[in-house]
């Protein structure tokens, strides 16, 4: 770990009833760093102006910055132009606009669409909204009982439903299991068959090198939120060949290049997706949280040493509960095959959203932590197929970033410990 990282983040300073904050929320959404909330408050301050619209020196100076925070992200996860980014508000607008358009436009009734078991609800929910209406088949990669994605069930669905098979869109790195798919391997398959292979990076983002021309995804989602950029960021990536055949999403200002009363010509890519008035501060602190992240993983000695960061949290934890009966981890149990994610279970113990009745509330461990400053997270995760596929009831989630340390890991295990031992 980087020295004095934690204090680019002032939350981090934060007490709560005289405890410090011990921050494990990651995956939810990460902290900012002061350089961004500074970046923030510099747009505010001197170039708050709308877009693409007026001609004065701040709007030009702004919609500049727009552009270049574009180029900045095509950079970032080395797309081949900035016309392959779309700006959206986070991964779930990302998703919901492929299905919407790329769906809608080349799904019919017969044909399949292939998710995964462990899904994030926003790569389920669109799909079957548009299901409703067209009437295409949905099959879900299974979860081994590893908690690996069968790919032999989808290299045996591609020869038997062949051109059927028509999009594929899977998680990167699962947000509950922690545990990262072979999208590589997915795309080739998806690909022998003319399918397109979409990929949600919300969890990868943070934690790993992403390079979408070296994974050859047709497209790549991911939320700036949770790689220490403001809420209201998201990036879509989508090849520019197929792109620029999509109709757009949402009609309005700035996504047209002309209107009459009985038609309109939609703007190039990528700015025919983005209509309306953007969160426009958020987008453009999205480029300068990207170069803020790039220098930090330089400074720590490259990506691989992110890696070795993030398993030795997991690692941690895992040691600081080895041989303890009561907690029951989901998914793998060796750090080393887990990102930045360790989902688990208390025996005897149920959370927000349990189905069953279970002896005891959870809800009293999560009160606990909460009050001594420890921020963790209790329920489905947004992915219950996931949990119903195990017969899990919902799990409580430690998820780390780059500012957490092996002290945090101790804290909260040893509050967890106190928490269920009192409780019994
Ligand atoms: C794997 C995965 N996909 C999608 C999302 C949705 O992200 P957002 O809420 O930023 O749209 C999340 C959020 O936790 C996630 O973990």
């Amino acid at each position: 770990m980087l020295k004095n990282i934690r204090d680019q983040f002032p939350i981090l300073k934060r007490k709560i009833n005289g405890k410090r904050l011990v921050y494990l929320d990651s995956a939810a959404t990460s902290q900012k760093p002061q350089f961004v909330i500074d970046s923030i408050s510099e747009y505010y301050k001197k170039y708050n102006a709308n877009i693409h619209r007026s001609s004065h020196v701040i709007a030009k100076e702004a919609t500049t910055m727009w552009i270049d925070s574009h180029r900045k992200v095509a950079n970032f996860i080395n797309a081949d132009s900035y016309k392959e980014i779309v700006f959206v508000r986070n991964s779930t607008e990302g998703l919901n606009l492929i299905a919407n358009t790329y769906g809608r436009q080349n799904l019919k009734g017969g044909d399949i669409v292939v998710l995964s078991e462990m899904e994030h609800h926003s790569n389920i929910v669109p799909w079957l909204i548009l299901q409703k209406e067209i009437g295409f088949d949905i099959k879900y990669i299974p979860v081994s009982e590893e908690y690996d994605l069968d790919i032999g069930w989808l290299k045996e669905l591609i020869k038997n439903g062949g051109s059927r098979v028509k999009i594929i869109s899977v998680v990167h790195i699962s947000n509950v299991l922690g545990t990262i798919n072979p999208v590589k391997e997915i795309v080739e398959i998806g690909h022998s068959v003319g399918a397109f292979v979409m990929v949600d990076g919300a969890q990868s983002i943070p934690h790993i090198k992403v390079d979408v021309r070296d994974i050859g995804c047709d497209a790549f989602v991911f939320s700036g939120h949770k790689v220490y950029a403001p809420t209201g960021s998201g990036v879509l990536y989508c090849k520019e060949s197929i792109l620029g055949e999509l109709n757009p999403f949402m009609g309005g200002g700035e996504m047209i290049l002309s209107v009459s009363k009985d038609s309109f010509e939609a703007n190039d890519i990528p700015w025919r997706f983005e209509a309306g008035t953007p969160d426009i501060e958020s987008g453009i602190c999205l480029g300068s949280a990207l170069d803020w992240f790039e220098n930090v993983v330089k400074e720590m000695g490259g990506w691989d040493k992110l890696r070795e960061h993030d398993v030795e949290l997991l690692d941690a934890l895992f040691n600081e509960f080895d041989g303890i009966e009561w907690f029951k981890v989901f998914g793998k149990s060796s750090a080393k095959e887990r990102y930045g994610v360790l989902a688990f279970n208390i025996e005897g113990f149920s959370f927000k959203g349990c189905k069953e009745k279970v002896k005891m509330d959870g809800s009293s461990i999560v009160e606990y932590l909460s009050k001594r400053g420890i921020a963790v997270r209790e329920g489905f995760h947004c992915a219950e197929p996931l949990h119903d596929r195990f017969k899990v009831g919902p799990t409580m989630r430690v998820s780390v970033g780059i500012y957490n340390t092996k002290e945090d890991i101790q804290v909260f295990a040893k509050t967890l410990k106190e928490a269920v031992l009192s409780s019994y």
